[in-house]
This record gives structure tokens, sequence and C-alpha cells, in this order.
């Protein structure tokens, strides 16, 4: 890797978060008075580079917002927590929504509304700078992800893909990837962590909500211990788990250490409601690790 500007550079979406939260999550055909309401900045691509400055990585994002209030939001979000933004793009298209209902025990359910964010990749002198580590998730076109890893890979950064929400991924962009973080419903969609390393991913890292994380590799199988929480919103932990993951890869970290700091990270970001307002700092990361020995 040669004068790398950024330590990780996110390719991804930015979403208003829609939030009701209920006593429980809706069946097919029923109506529901919602307890309360709040609206946040969201999307897994805002989420997980706000995860990384959080963490102390020079980042920046490479996405889409509408010329609406929401990306205006959007994008004094990221600016205020040291994203660059160079590679934010305003377009004639609304920003994305997503529409999310929290039950009482936290879980969510999850809308989004592409919006803007499938314009991502569309501009003819799509660009991704130097960094260590690139990483995206699928709330953006496919085509433009395999265009970021394939450059990624040229700049000798390490790619990770969170594939989320889960579809299906062809086999030339798997072949891009370096580590796949998907958790227990992604990586089944996927066929399995056998699937993922058939198709060529090195590594593959699955969240486990409240029971940690697995790491699976060729030289590596372990387990990540669970840091013990009572949560009240699991909105954007796999976010947290990610970013913070990347954060500590892009500063040297083996995949194992790396994981251990992002397990504690999801799991302090469950203990606030909302996606971005819930994203933890390095410094409480640690402060968290210290309090569990
Ligand atoms: O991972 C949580 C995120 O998923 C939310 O912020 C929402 O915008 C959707 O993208």
């Amino acid at each position: 890797m040669t004068d790398a500007i950024f330590d990780v550079v996110v390719v991804g979406s930015a979403n208003l978060d829609l939030v009701a939260n209920l006593e429980h999550l809706p069946l097919p055909g029923q109506t529901l008075i919602a307890s309360g309401y709040a609206e946040y900045p969201g999307g897994k691509g805002v989420n997980q580079a706000v995860a990384c400055a959080r963490m102390g990585a020079r980042t920046a994002f490479i996405g889409c917002v509408g010329g609406d209030d929401a990306g205006v939001l959007l994008r004094s979000v990221l600016e205020q927590e040291g994203i660059d933004t160079t590679h934010l793009r305003t377009v004639g298209v609304p920003t994305g929504r997503a529409f999310i209902n929290v039950d009482s025990h936290g879980e969510n359910a999850i809308v989004v509304v592409a919006g803007a964010n499938a314009e991502v990749g569309s501009e003819d002198n799509f660009f991704i700078p130097n960094s260590r580590v690139v990483l995206a998730q699928l709330e953006v076109p496919l085509e433009t992800i395999a265009m970021a890893f394939s450059q990624a890979r040229n700049n000798g950064a390490v790619t990770v893909l969170n594939p989320a929400p889960a579809r299906v991924i062809p086999q030339s962009l798997l072949q891009l990837v370096d580590i796949v973080v998907p958790n227990e419903t992604e990586s089944a969609e996927l066929g399995g962590t056998k699937a993922l390393f058939d198709l060529g991913v090195n590594t593959v890292v699955t969240t486990l909500g409240a029971d940690g994380a697995s790491i699976e590799s060729a030289s590596l199988i372990t387990h990540i211990a669970p840091h013990t929480v009572t949560p009240v919103d699991t909105v954007g932990a796999g976010d947290a788990f990610i970013g913070a993951t990347c954060a500590e890869l892009s500063r040297g970290s083996s995949i194992e250490d790396a994981a251990r700091m992002g397990a504690v990270a999801g799991a302090l970001a469950t203990t606030v409601k909302g996606a971005v307002p819930s994203l933890p700092t390095r410094q409480a990361v640690l402060a968290a690790l210290r309090a569990a020995q």
C-alpha cells in the first residue's frame, strides 16, 4: 500500500431512518399504534462510516443523497464527524429512507427505499481514494461495489463486504472480497461459510447478536465472546461492530483483536436509541472492555 490517504473508505448508503417504537412487531395485515416515533440519520453506509470515525479512523464516505432536507442533514452529520465527503454527491433523486419498527425488546424490522442510493457509482469518473480498508454493504448497486473493490485491490487495500441486506452476489464480486461480515440470517442466505470460501472469500466474520461473533478462515476458527448489556434498540449494532472492526484492522490489529473491539462496540450500540446516536467512541469501547475484565 502506497501513501494511504485514509484508513477506511466506506462505499455505501445514506438514509433518513423513520423509527416507530412498538410493543411487538406487526403481523401481516395488522395495524398497530406506536408508543414513540423519532427520525435519525442512518443508512448502513453512513452508520459504518461514523462508527469508523468514532473509533479514530481517518474515514471517507462515498455515496449519494438527494437535494432535500434529509440529504442536507446526512451531509452535515458526516462532516461533523470529520468524515471526508469529497465523493458524496447530491443527485436529483430523493434521499434514501428506512422505515424501522423497534419492539419492546429492542428487536427491529427494516424496509429501505433506496432513492439516491441507487445512483452511487453512476458518475463517469467513479474513484476510490487510497486507503488501508475499503468497506461496502449491499444498499448500493452491486456493479458499484465491484468497481470500488477492484480499484481497492489495485491500491493494495483490504476489501470488506457486509452482505446486508442479503441478496444474490455474483462470484465475480465475491472474488474481490477479502473479508465478509454477515449476520446469521445473511450467512444462511448466502449458503453458509463453506459456500463463501468456495466462491473465493478468505475470511468470514459472522455476527451472532447476543452470542458475540465467529471468525473462520483457512488458518483460524474462533469465537468472539459477547459483551453483555441490556439492549433498548438493536438498530445499528451490526454497523457498530463492522465499523469498529474495520477501524481496528486499519490500525494493523489482527482480525481476532479487531473483532473483539467490534463485539464491544456492537453491544454498546444496543444501549442507545437510533443508529448514528448509538455508535460508540474508541474511548468508550476501551473503557467497557476494561470494566468487563
Ligand atoms: O443497519 C441499520 C440501518 O439499516 C439503518 O440505519 C437503516 O437506514 C438501514 O440501512
